[in-house]
C-alpha cells in the first residue's frame, strides 16, 4: 500500500487578500484530487518551530474562499533569525527536525519577497519547498502578478475616486499615500485607473517644482483641485540620491563596522522618510496657495474580501502547486505567466525585486494622458 503524502503549508510576511483562497486551492486539490494530507502551521515559520499546527481537512477548508487575511495567521519571522523566549537564534535546524518529525513530503510557503528568500534557505537545508507569491506590492520577481495586488488596486482606485469629489468640492490638493514598499506598481496602477493628476513612484524620483508646475497649469485652465497619488516609497531627487549612496555603501562595505554604519544611515533615512507625504503636502500648499490635505490609505489596502481576480489567481496558484508536489518538483516558486503558471527555481527569485521599469507601458500611458510623474 502506498503511503499518503503529507504536506505542510504556512503563510508568512504581511497578510493580503486571497491567502485563504490559495490555502483552499492547495488543500482541495491535494486532498480531493491527489488524496494527500495537509497540515497548516500557524503564524508563518514560527509555527514550524513552536509546534503550532492545524489539520486542514475539508471542514476547515470550506467557506474560506472569500475571507480576507489568513486563517493560519502570519508573521515576519525568519527561520535563521527568530526570537524565541527572548533570545534570537538560527532555528533552521529545529525546522528541519520538525519537518522530519511530522513526516512531511513538502512544505508550501506563501509569501512575498522575504518569504521567497526564507523558502530558498529551507530548500538549501534539504527540505522539499514550494512557494507561492503573495503581496499587494506586486514586487516579487519572475511572476506576472502576486496574490493581493488586484484587490489592493481595486481598493486604492476606489479611494482615489472618492477623494476626487471632496477635492473638487473644496478646491483642494489631496495627496493620497499608497502602499507598495519600494515599488510603484500599486500607486501607478491606482493612479492611472483613478485618474490622479500627479503620480509619484520610487522608480522615478520627483522634483517638487515639476509637481507645482503641473498643479498651477491645471489652475490656469480653471481646475482648482488636484489629486496626487504618492507611493509610500517615492522620493525626491535629493532624497533618492542620499538613499542610493547609503545603499551603495552598505553593499560595498569592506568590514562589519562600515556595513553597520551604512545600515544605521539607511535606517535613519527611512525613519525620516516616514513623514514624507505630510511634508510634501505642506510644501505643495505653500507653493501653490491651494489648501492641501493628506489621506494615508494604509492597511485598508490589505484588508477584507479578495476580489474575483485574486480568488482566481490564488486558486490557480494553489492547484498548480499541488500538481507540482504530486510530480515531485521542488525548490521552485509557482509563477503566473499569461493565463498559465510555471515553476521558477527559487534561486532565480530570492533576493530580487520587481520594480516598475521607467519605460514600462503603464508609465508611458500615464504620460500620454497628461499625468505628471514629477520628473
Ligand atoms: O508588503 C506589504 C506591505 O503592506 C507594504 O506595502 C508595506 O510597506 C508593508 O507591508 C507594511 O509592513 P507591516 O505590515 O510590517 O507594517
Amino acid at each position: 500500500m502506498t503511503k499518503t503524502k503529507r504536506i505542510g503549508i504556512l503563510t508568512a510576511g504581511g497578510d493580503s487578500p486571497g491567502l485563504n483562497a490559495a490555502i483552499r486551492g492547495v488543500g482541495k486539490t491535494a486532498l480531493g484530487f491527489y488524496g494527500m494530507e495537509i497540515i497548516g502551521f500557524r503564524d508563518g515559520f514560527r509555527g514550524l518551530v513552536t509546534d503550532r499546527r492545524l489539520r486542514l481537512d475539508r471542514s476547515v477548508l470550506a467557506g474560506i474562499l472569500t475571507v480576507g487575511g489568513t486563517i493560519l495567521g502570519t508573521s515576519r519571522d525568519k527561520p535563521h533569525r527568530m526570537k524565541i523566549d527572548g533570545r534570537t537564534g538560527d532555528m533552521t535546524g529545529v525546522i528541519v527536525n520538525n519537518y522530519k518529525k511530522y513526516g512531511l513530503a513538502a512544505l508550501v510557503c506563501l509569501g512575498g519577497g522575504g518569504t521567497q528568500k526564507n523558502a530558498l534557505r529551507l530548500s538549501e537545508a534539504g527540505l522539499n519547498v514550494i512557494s507561492i507569491p503573495k503581496t499587494i506590492d506586486n514586487d516579487v520577481a519572475m511572476t506576472d502578478s502576486s496574490i493581493g495586488f488586484a484587490t489592493a488596486l481595486d481598493i486604492a482606485t476606489e479611494t482615489i475616486d472618492r477623494l476626487h469629489s471632496t477635492a473638487h468640492s473644496h478646491h483642494r490638493i489631496v495627496v493620497a499615500e499608497i502602499m507598495g514598499h519600494r515599488a510603484g506598481w500599486l500607486a501607478l496602477g491606482a493612479g492611472i485607473a483613478g485618474g490622479a493628476d500627479v503620480i509619484l513612484i520610487p522608480e522615478i524620483p520627483y522634483h517638487v517644482d515639476k509637481i507645482v508646475e503641473a498643479i498651477r497649469r491645471r489652475s490656469r485652465h480653471g481646475t482648482n483641485f488636484s489629486i496626487v497619488a504618492v507611493a509610500e516609497g517615492a522620493m525626491s531627487v535629493e532624497d533618492a540620491r542620499t538613499f542610493t549612496t547609503a545603499e551603495y555603501r552598505k553593499e560595498k562595505a569592506l568590514n562589519p563596522r562600515e556595513r553597520n554604519e551604512a545600515k544605521m544611515e539607511l535606517a535613519a533615512i527611512e525613519a525620516r522618510h516616514a513623514g514624507n507625504t505630510l511634508r510634501l503636502a505642506k510644501q505643495l500648499e505653500e507653493l501653490t496657495h491651494l489648501e492641501s490635505r493628506v489621506t494615508i490609505l494604509g492597511y485598508v489596502q490589505r484588508g477584507g474580501t479578495p476580489s474575483p481576480a485574486d480568488r482566481l489567481l490564488a486558486t490557480r496558484f494553489g492547484s498548480a502547486c499541488a500538481d507540482l508536489i504530486h510530480e515531485n518538483v521542488f525548490g521552485v516558486m509557482v509563477a503566473s505567466r499569461g493565463n498559465g503558471t510555471e515553476a521558477v527555481p527559487l534561486v532565480k527569485v530570492a533576493g530580487k525585486r520587481k520594480t516598475v521599469p521607467p519605460n514600462h507601458s503603464w508609465v508611458e500611458t500615464a504620460r500620454r494622458v497628461g499625468t505628471c510623474l514629477g520628473d
